[in-house]
């Protein structure tokens, strides 16, 4: 069986290759740390990623951590080389139409850019399942789950 060799090789260069992008910023709200990666992989990849680091990927449940974490990304050079967005943990994978966050937990807070999600304009209804919170506009897109072209993670990992 080469197989499981060879994903255990991959997910170690995959892990050893990940760029950490810059400093991780502590919540005000809650114990968490944010963790800024450029690297543009899949929604999958990237939950893998943080997986590996002890976290998720992140969780936005209110405004306030928009804010804090656009504030950052607007304050620094993090996703200077990205012109579309960040991965973050909601997604509809489950149960097309239904979000939830990768922990499962489902959260009033939602911060949907006008018309999203769409699913690309609804042409395929089933087709994006993944959201990047945009840098741009500070707000959230449907995108397919494979989409690595300009897209950036961020995970989250409790400190304590
Ligand atoms: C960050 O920049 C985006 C894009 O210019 C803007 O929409 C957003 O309001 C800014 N957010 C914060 C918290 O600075």
């Amino acid at each position: 069986m080469k197989y499981p060799i060879v994903a255990f090789l991959l997910s170690l260069f995959f892990v050893a290759t990940c760029a950490y992008v810059e400093h991780s910023i502590i919540s005000h709200t809650t114990p968490v740390e944010y963790h800024f990666f450029e690297d543009e992989i899949t929604w999958s990849e990237a939950q893998t990623h943080c997986k590996s680091i002890g976290g998720d990927l992140v969780r936005i449940y209110d405004q306030t951590t928009n804010d804090l974490i656009m504030a950052h990304i607007n304050a620094s050079d993090i996703g200077a080389n990205i012109d579309s967005g960040f991965w973050i943990g909601y997604n509809d994978q489950r149960v097309e139409g239904t979000f939830e966050w990768v922990s499962g937990f489902v959260c009033p807070y939602e911060n949907w850019g006008p018309g999203e999600p769409n699913n690309n304009d609804n042409l395929d209804p089933s087709g994006q399942d993944c959201v990047q919170l945009r840098k741009d506009t500070a707000q959230w897109d449907d995108e397919y789950c494979g989409e690595i072209r300009d897209k950036a993670f961020i995970c989250e990992v409790e400190v304590c």
